[in-house]
């Protein structure tokens, strides 16, 4: 995947199994989010990608979506103004046909239902999707995934630092970097702005 001249995603070859949890990890720039850019539709991408027999690349991204490839953003994309539960419902409707939707209203509800819970989100159900923390957002983003039944979810950039057993910190790379609690559990101290601005020295997630 090349942007002009710019070579940004280089020669990738992955493959990845039913039930494979698989993380892509590197610093800022190194083109995880190109690569899922690429798989998805969102940018023009030479070579195959090939999900259970099907050519991704030249498929226009509804239709990846359509075959069971889904993705979240770095920047959660959701319904802002719309309830959790109404972005669930969109997204459950979405992947249906108008025929099928009418048969199963109530059995989407249910799964609707299910996933509200899965994700940790019922409290927060008719809640405005926009009050939500950076981190539900991601989770309601999985979620509107999961009604929609991807078979394959890439999530761009889903970040929770655990320390001691307990969640230290939750949402971007660049929040949880400039977070001072994560900077102690990593440094031993809170870095100064110095260090910050030469990078990270653990590597990002
Ligand atoms: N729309 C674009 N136009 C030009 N270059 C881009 C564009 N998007 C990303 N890049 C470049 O491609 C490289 C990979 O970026 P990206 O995939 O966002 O990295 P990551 O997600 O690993 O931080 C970077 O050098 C970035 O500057
Ligand atoms: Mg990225």
């Amino acid at each position: 995947m090349s942007f002009g001249k710019f070579t940004a995603v280089d020669g990738v070859d992955l493959v990845v199994n039913q039930g494979d949890l698989r993380f892509l990890v590197g610093p800022n720039g190194a083109g995880k989010t190109t690569l899922i850019d690429a798989v998805t539709g969102l940018v023009p991408a030479r070579g195959s990608i090939d999900h259970d027999g099907h050519q991704l690349v030249g498929r226009r991204t509804h239709r990846i979506t359509r075959l069971g490839v889904g993705r979240t953003f770095q920047t959660a994309s959701v319904f802002e103004e719309l309830t959790v539960l109404q972005n669930l419902d969109i997204a459950a409707e979405a992947g249906r046909s108008p025929l099928s939707l009418l048969a199963s209203r109530r059995s989407v509800s249910r799964e609707v239902e299910e996933t509200l819970e899965l994700v940790g989100l019922s409290a927060l159900r008719d809640a405005p999707a926009g009050v939500l923390a950076h981190g539900q957002k991601q989770w309601l983003e999985i979620g509107m995934l999961l009604v929609q039944k991807a078979q394959v979810l890439l999530l761009d950039e889903p970040v929770t630092v655990m320390a001691d057993g307990r969640v230290i910190s939750e949402g971007s790379v660049a929040h949880v970097q400039a977070d001072p609690r994560v900077q102690e559990i990593y440094l031993g101290t809170a870095a100064t702005s110095a260090t910050t601005a030469a990078g990270p020295r653990g590597g990002t997630p």
